[in-house]
């Protein structure tokens, strides 16, 4: 027996003995344990002790096919049997990589011309980053290197890109974010809206804003802005009427390009392929993860538009060779994975299905909680939606967030044998199921939450911490 073999302890005592948990409060770790996954099929997953949840939030926004697709195993599994891994350094290319580049740039909206291949949605920002330092170099502006974001936005975890997510958490304690990195306005209608606004007026109102931080800061010094289409961890927030345009006129004014974070969007979440084309965003550069291999194997795609790359390759002569690259860029297995969730997707048409079902799904949520006296907000769209809890449903008045609200009611769910998702540092919870869920399956969610949202609410009134 190995070495390791012969540790007898279970599972959950090896975990808290040496698993450091991402997003995860450390010390409650150790007398928790973790809930160990075992096994999934279509929107249920499984765990050790053999309870069976519906997983609303596809994993983390990802498994947009659902679980247990044979299809997506078996070209894994092909793949890897050919050539499991080779890297595409100094030219170096595989047959699946080369495929889905062709298909990434025949899908995306705008005028996408690249596609360079990571591992985390997290990585695929920094490449960004990067690429915009590179470019505006390139260019003869190296003063304009600023990159503007919005509080709430969320762009992953990696040094640059924590410090354009714009949640405190996630800079707290860790010196972000890094010089550079500015922060505008949520676009938050139901929030920060003035009473009387029409979402158009807010949404020019924010440009307005956008527009003055650029002259503030002098736009010879700011390069880029980068947005979800939908704002997803910072708690659903959808664009108000008129937004992207609105911003967009700004970037334009102003040489600022635009980087779409289509991490959660990009792959049908929306009703449409992309959020770009549900919210009008022409985007300068596209980041992709998530539903691009629906979470089988970790993939990310960082997509520049022609005039971008239309620089770099002039750069050539100058600079050498673009000095940027993983060992995993363009693996050929997850190559081969994403291009089985694609096949999946178009077959089964599910962009057009996540619009149905979706439609029914946002319908039923709000028949049944928007009149809840603890729900302020029910939004979304397709399979994408967000509940926002409120301690006063007519003044707006947020929960005090010492309640625990949110996570609270994510728990009460999993006793109900379903899967939602605390929002970090708003009072929301979100949805986000595979885009294969059919309208029973909706049925059961919507029942669900139901009762976990009756329940936080018996134990809120009865601790004398909500009166309704
Ligand atoms: C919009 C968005 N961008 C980037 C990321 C970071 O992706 P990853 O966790 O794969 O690094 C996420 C993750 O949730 C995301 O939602």
């Amino acid at each position: 027996m190995s070495v390791q073999a012969a540790r007898n302890l279970s599972l959950e005592e090896m975990d808290k003995q040496s698993f450091l948990h991402p997003y995860t409060p450390l010390a409650d770790h150790l007398d928790t344990g973790p809930k160990i996954i075992t096994s999934g099929k279509g929107v249920t997953i499984t765990d050790s002790h053999g309870n069976d949840y519906i997983d609303a939030m596809a994993g983390l926004w990802c498994v947009n096919i659902g679980w247990g697709r044979e299809e997506v195993v078996q070209a894994i599994a092909d793949q890897a049997r050919k050539i499991a891994y080779y890297h595409s350094f100094a030219s170096m290319a595989n047959e699946p990589a080369i495929r889905l580049a062709d298909r990434l740039t025949r899908m995306a909206p705008g005028e996408m011309s690249k596609v360079f291949f990571g591992n985390s949605g997290s990585d695929a920002n920094d490449t960004h980053v990067k690429m915009v330092w590179y470019y505006n170099n390139l260019r003869g502006l190296p003063a304009k290197k600023k990159i503007i974001s919005r509080r709430r936005g969320y762009h992953g975890v990696t040094v640059a890109a924590a410090s354009l997510t714009g949640i405190q958490m996630v800079h707290n304690a860790f010196d972000l974010p890094i010089a550079g990195v500015l922060h505008t306005e949520t676009p938050h209608y139901y929030r920060f809206a003035e009473p009387g606004m029409s979402e158009q007026d807010y949404s020019n109102s924010l440009a307005q804003k956008l527009d003055h931080l650029i002259e503030a800061e002098g736009p010879e010094t700011v390069a880029a802005f980068i947005a979800e289409p939908i704002m997803g961890a910072g708690g659903v927030i959808l664009p108000p009427e008129g937004y992207f345009p609105a911003i967009q006129k700004v970037l334009k004014k102003h040489d600022v390009l635009m980087i779409a974070d289509e991490v959660i969007c990009g792959f049908g979440r929306t009703g449409k392929e992309f959020g770009c084309d549900q919210f009008d965003i022409e985007p300068d550069m596209i980041t992709l993860a998530k539903g691009l291999t629906s979470g089988y194997i970790p993939m990310s795609a960082s997509m520049i538009s022609e005039k971008i790359w239309n620089v770099l390759v002039a750069g050539t002569p100058e600079v050498g060779a673009f000095a940027h690259g993983y060992t995993y860029s363009a693996h050929p297995v997850a190559a081969a994975a994403a291009l089985a969730n694609l096949d999946i997707m178009e077959r089964e048409n599910l962009t057009a299905n996540s619009a149905k079902i979706g439609a029914y799904f946002q319908q039923k949520l709000r028949a049944a909680v928007a009149d809840h006296a603890l729900v302020g907000e029910v939004r979304g769209i397709a399979l994408i939606a967000g509940v926002e809890l409120v301690a006063n449903k007519n003044t707006k008045e947020p929960l005090d967030l010492k309640l625990k609200a949110a996570p609270r009611l994510a728990a009460l769910c999993v006793g109900e044998g379903l899967i939602s998702r605390a929002l970090m540092q708003v009072n929301a919870v979100s949805f986000s199921p595979p885009l294969v869920i059919t309208e029973a399956e909706v049925d059961e969610v919507v029942a669900r939450f139901g009762r976990a949202l009756d329940t936080l609410t018996d134990q809120l009134v009865k601790e004398g911490s909500w009166k309704g």
